[in-house]
C-alpha cells in the first residue's frame, strides 16, 4: 500500500522503490492529462531559498500554479531567519499560514528542523547532502528516453556531491546500476553509499565507486556530471579544480567507452569548459534540456502525491 499524502520529502532514503514508482506514474499521468487535476486548489506553499536557483524555483512556482495553488517565494535573508529567528520558530509560524514549505538550504539539518516543527509537508529543494527532486526527475527523464529503468547503467563522473547522493539512492531503489568515478577525497559520503549498497542488495542493482572515468563509462547508458564546485564550496575552488581537471572532464572521448546509445545528462547549471565541454553539452547525445523540462512534470507528480491524488 503506497501512502504519500501529507509526508515530507527530504531524502529518497525515506521512500521505497514502489513509492518512487508511484510518483513517477503520477507525473506521467498529469503530463498526459487532457484535464489536469487541481489538487492544490485553495492551498499556498512557501518557498524559502538560502541559495540561488533558476530551475527549481521557476519549475516549482509554475507547478504549484498549474495545480491550482499559490506559491509564496522568499529569500532566506528576506525573512527574520536572516536576523536570527530560529528555524523551529519559523516552522511553527509558517504552518499557520501555508500548506507546505519548499526549502533550499546549506545545512540539511535545517530541513529536518523545519520538518520536525511544522505539521505541513516540507520538501527539499536542495541541501548540502541531497537533491531528491532532481534525482527523481532524472529518473523520469531516463524512463521517458529508454522506456525502462531497471538494468540501465548510469556513470557519474566528478564530485560525489548532493546530486550524486540522491542519484545513488534513486538508482539503487529503482534497479539501475551506478558507477561513480571521482578523485580521492571526493567520494560520496560513506553513510549514503552504505544505504545505496543495502538497497542494491534487494533491488539487484550494482553500485560501485571507482577512480577511472573510463571504468565508470564502460558500457554505460547514461554519462552524468555536475559542477566541481557546488554552492557553498566556493572557498575550495582552487583545490577542487586541481583535483578534477583534466581527468574528470566529460569529453567526446569518454563516450567511446560507453554504449553507442549512451546519453549525456547534467542537472545544470553547467560550467562549460570545466566539468563538460560544449561539444558534449550541445551535442546529439545531450538530453539536458529535456532533463530541465522534466523538473516541472516530476514536481507536479510529487505535489499531487503529497497533497492527495490526481
Ligand atoms: N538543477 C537545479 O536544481 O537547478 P537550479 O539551481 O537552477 O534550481
Ligand atoms: N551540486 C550543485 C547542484 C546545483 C543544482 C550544487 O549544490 O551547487
Amino acid at each position: 500500500m503506497v501512502r504519500l499524502e501529507g509526508r515530507d520529502f527530504l531524502t529518497l532514503k525515506d521512500f521505497t522503490g514502489e513509492e518512487l514508482q508511484a510518483i513517477l506514474r503520477l507525473a506521467l499521468k498529469i503530463e498526459g492529462a487532457r484535464f489536469p487535476p487541481k489538487p492544490l486548489k485553495g492551498k499556498s506553499l512557501v518557498m524559502l531559498f538560502q541559495k540561488p536557483s533558476t530551475r527549481t524555483r521557476v519549475s516549482f512556482e509554475a507547478a504549484i500554479r498549474q495545480l491550482g495553488g499559490w506559491p509564496i517565494t522568499l529569500g532566506w535573508g528576506e525573512t527574520q531567519l536572516g536576523r536570527g529567528e530560529t528555524v523551529a520558530d519559523t516552522a511553527r509560524t509558517l504552518e499557520r499560514y501555508a500548506d507546505g514549505i519548499i526549502a533550499r538550504v546549506f545545512r540539511h539539518r535545517d530541513l529536518e528542523e523545519l520538518a520536525a516543527h511544522a505539521s505541513i509537508p516540507v520538501i527539499n529543494a536542495l541541501s548540502d547532502l541531497y537533491h531528491p527532486c532532481q534525482a527523481l526527475s532524472d529518473m523520469l527523464t531516463i524512463l521517458k528516453h529508454f522506456g525502462k529503468l531497471k538494468g540501465l547503467k548510469l556513470a557519474w563522473i566528478g564530485d560525489g556531491n548532493n546530486v550524486c547522493h540522491s542519484l545513488l539512492l534513486a538508482c539503487s531503489k529503482l534497479g539501475l546500476n551506478m558507477s561513480v568515478a571521482c578523485p580521492q577525497g571526493f567520494e560520496p559520503k560513506r553513510e549514503v553509499l552504505e544505504e545505496a549498497l543495502k538497497e542494491a542488495s534487494t533491488s539487484g542493482s550494482r553500485i560501485e565507486v571507482v577512480r577511472e572515468p573510463s571504468t565508470a563509462a564502460f558500457a554505460a547508458d547514461i554519462i552524468y556530471t555536475d559542477v566541481f564546485v557546488s554552492m557553498g564550496f566556493e572557498a575550495e575552488r582552487e583545490r577542487r579544480i586541481k583535483a578534477f581537471l583534466p581527468k574528470y572532464q566529460v569529453t567526446p572521448a569518454l563516450f567511446k567507452h560507453a554504449k553507442p546509445t549512451c546519453v549525456f545528462m547534467h542537472c545544470l547549471p553547467a560550467h562549460r569548459g570545466e566539468e563538460v565541454v560544449d561539444e558534449v553539452l550541445d551535442g546529439p547525445q545531450s538530453i539536458v534540456w529535456k532533463q530541465a523540462e522534466n523538473r516541472l512534470h516530476l514536481q507536479k507528480g510529487l505535489l499531487a502525491a503529497l497533497y492527495g491524488k490526481a
